[in-house]
């Protein structure tokens, strides 16, 4: 076998797989150790408020937590100018990804967009996200090199996660503008994903062989094995604080 085609195989074919078993049995160990340690006690509270306002109050956590970043607003106004918009952009990334999976026909439709609209508007949304996430992470990562304060308290874990993140947005913007990195979504690539995500990847490998669509999933696999494990894992302690805030006040 080609080594060329091993590639694929061992990228497109295997590795999703191992990379969602790690993934998710990462967090679930992680989550588990998190809820054994002191954090258990706050669900202990008395539930002095009702069930509407507990419900309430989670539900403002969370998107203040998630979506305003309140923690880095409170801390420092400055970062949160630049980590703000580049979580923001993360999020519309992924809402964007949604395609791997299906067209989002009732959206399209619900704008009366034409298929050449629905090009444009995909190919300038998914074009401005993904320069606002690659520029956020390069001042993040600059800032984390030049900055002696912030140099000082970096430890390699800040780095290795900003790298994958910037790698795998620069290997997706490729994808996006240079011509002979295009992938076709509806035709090359979702037939591929949609398969993969049925554990029936094969017959679907060599149409979307393409070596910058390998690199930036390799990447993301990469990027999956080591989240459980990395700093980055705040975002679960963050919801799931905020769901036992919200629930036990
Ligand atoms: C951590 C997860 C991921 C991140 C951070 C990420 C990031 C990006 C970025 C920034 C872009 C360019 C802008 C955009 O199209 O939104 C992109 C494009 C792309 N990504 Fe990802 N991606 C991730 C996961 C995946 C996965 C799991 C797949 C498929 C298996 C995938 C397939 C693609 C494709 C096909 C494009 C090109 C889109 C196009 O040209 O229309 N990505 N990605």
């Amino acid at each position: 076998m080609p080594a060329e085609d091993a590639f694929y195989i061992i990228v497109m074919g295997i590795m999703p797989y191992i990379a969602a078993t790690i993934f998710t049995g990462g967090l679930i160990y992680r989550i588990a150790i998190w809820l054994k340690s002191g954090q258990k006690s706050q669900l202990a509270n008395p539930k002095k408020s009702s069930i509407i306002e507990r419900i309430i109050n989670l539900f403002k956590g969370l998107i203040l937590e998630i979506f305003f970043l309140r923690k880095v607003y409170k801390g420092s106004r400055k970062l949160w100018l630049v980590t703000w918009p580049t979580h923001i952009a993360i999020l519309g990334m992924l809402i964007g990804h949604s395609r791997l999976v299906a067209e989002l026909t009732p959206i399209w439709n619900a704008f009366n967009m034409t298929q050449e609209d629905i090009e444009f508007f995909s190919g300038l949304s998914g074009s401005i996200v993904g320069v606002i996430m690659i520029t956020g992470l390069t001042i993040l990562l600059l800032r984390r090199m030049v900055v002696k304060e912030v140099r000082a308290i970096s430890v390699l874990d800040d780095y290795v996660l900003l790298v994958l993140l910037l790698i795998i947005g620069i290997f997706g913007m490729t994808m996006r503008l240079i011509p002979e990195a295009h992938v076709l979504i509806s035709e090359e690539i979702r037939p591929y994903f949609v398969n993969m995500l049925a554990f029936n990847p094969w017959p679907f490998i060599a149409s979307a062989s393409n070596p910058y669509f390998a690199m930036h999933l390799l990447i993301v696999e990469i990027f999956m094995i080591y989240f459980p494990f990395s700093k980055l894992i705040h975002v679960i302690n963050i919801t799931v604080s905020a769901v036992i805030k919200g629930i036990s006040k």
